[in-house]
């Protein structure tokens, strides 16, 4: 019969690969406590309106993007292409800042994007989300990049290329909008029909086109940094000053401009060469207006994502995969109901532990505990069982030693110190 297989741009994590993910989680959730984070879990479905207004109705995510569907009551919903509206959503409808100034909130899980799958780039992706609700000094914008960055090196990741813009606020953006229309004004027929259109609905997000002509023109468009603000310049100094007490590196990306629309002052990205054109490993920014313009209080924010597969994908290699404790190879009727009762016990005491239950040779009980790559092979007959012993081998040395079955867990444990 034909099989069935997965869905482009959505793949499956095998292990031993889930072993890296694992790490990465666990460090994940030991760093963000530490820096006063907790978790929060968050549907994959949403109303479509959420995203819409939440990330932009101009951005390649939401015009072409999403996995938006009616569902059977007719109703618009979309798979969640990232994580920063839905938490703002259940930010605003639990009212989280109610009970506190400060909300530090991450969250690790699937997004979807339609876009075109490559290395590095899925339809089905996850992301390392974090958000933090209620400050809006440049001192949390730096705490959140060391956090980062911390994080990263726990993981084995060196030489980031941390670069950092300011996106100014509602004060100072207009007149910087103004200066990219003028000066695009005469050539707009060298830009692709998107950014056209852009340049009447959104004309930042052309610094984000991916058409060649597009970027063209724009290299040498005025810089986003120059029309700053008093009070947005201070921030950017604030924060960088803050960084550097660190001994962070960074670099000023005037052009980065990010892929959504909600962000103000702060953006940052951290990029690698090593996955060629989809470069962005994290991308992150501060959101002063988001939770106001989902309906919420006037709360500022700013958070980032890690892209998951990008993560794994630079990470060196490491044997993540404790081989198993104990192999024990039983020969005969009652030395297998033995090991099997033996086996599983120490198993609920939190050993690993690993048996064939089908009877086997000796010898293809033994290959099978060195494929495995057990630490000790426990090896039982029926007439050892009688007498409460057996042969305890270290797989490594060759050593063998004799064992009592009725102290096998202190034995293992003795040995192991
Ligand atoms: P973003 O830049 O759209 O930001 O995505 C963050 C990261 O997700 C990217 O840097 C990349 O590593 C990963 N990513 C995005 N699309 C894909 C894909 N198709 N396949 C694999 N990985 C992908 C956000 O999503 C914002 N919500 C970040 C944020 C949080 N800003 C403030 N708070």
């Amino acid at each position: 019969m034909e099989t069935i297989n997965s869905v482009r741009g959505f793949r499956d994590i095998l292990p031993p690969e889930t072993d890296k993910w694992q790490r990465v989680e666990k460090t994940a959730h030991e760093v963000f406590r530490s820096f006063g984070f907790r978790e929060i879990r968050i549907p994959v479905l949403e109303k479509t309106e959420l995203f819409r207004r939440g990330i932009g109705e101009s951005t390649d995510i939401v015009e072409k993007e999403m996995y938006t569907f009616t569902d059977r009551g007719e109703e618009s919903l979309t798979l969640r292409p990232e994580a920063t509206a839905s938490v703002i959503r259940a930010y605003i409808e639990h009212s989280l800042h109610a009970s506190e100034t400060v909300t530090k909130l991450y969250t690790i899980g699937p997004m979807f994007r339609r876009e075109r799958p490559q290395k590095g780039r899925y339809r089905q992706f996850h992301q390392i989300d974090t958000e933090i609700l209620g400050p809006d000094d440049p001192r949390t914008d730096a705490e959140l990049i060391l956090m980062l960055t911390h994080f990263l090196r726990k993981l084995g990741l060196e030489n980031l290329a941390l670069e950092i813009n300011s996106l100014g606020c509602p004060n100072c953006r207009p007149a910087f909008q103004k200066a990219i229309v003028s000066f695009l004004r005469g050539r707009e027929k060298e830009l692709c029909p998107d950014c056209q259109r852009r340049l009447n609905t959104n004309p930042l997000r052309i610094f984000d086109c991916k058409v060649e002509s597009c970027q063209t023109v724009i290299a040498d468009a005025p810089r986003l940094p120059e029309y700053l603000c008093g009070d947005c310049r201070k921030h950017f100094e604030t924060l960088q000053e803050s960084l550097g007490l660190f001994s962070l590196p960074f670099t000023l990306n005037p052009k980065m401009v990010r892929g959504l629309d909600y962000y103000t002052r702060t953006t940052f990205e951290i990029t690698t060469e090593f996955l060629g054109a989809q470069n962005a490993v994290v991308g992150g920014g501060r959101y002063d207006h988001l939770v106001r313009d989902l309906g919420g209080p006037d709360i500022p924010g700013i958070g980032f994502a890690i892209g998951f597969e990008r993560l794994i994908a630079m990470m060196p290699e490491a044997d993540d995969a404790l081989p198993p404790l104990l192999f024990i190879a039983a020969m005969g009727e009652a030395a297998l109901k033995k090991a099997f009762h033996i086996c599983n016990s120490l198993r609920m005491k939190g050993l690993a532990v690993e048996m064939d239950y089908a009877g086997r040779s000796l010898k293809s009980q033994m290959k099978r505990a060195d494929k495995l790559r057990c630490r000790y092979a426990l090896i039982v007959g029926d007439r050892e069982i009688e007498e409460n012993r057996a042969s305890l081998r270290n797989m490594r040395t060759g050593e063998q030693q004799e064992a009592r079955l009725d102290m096998l867990e202190e034995t293992i444990i003795q040995l192991e110190r």
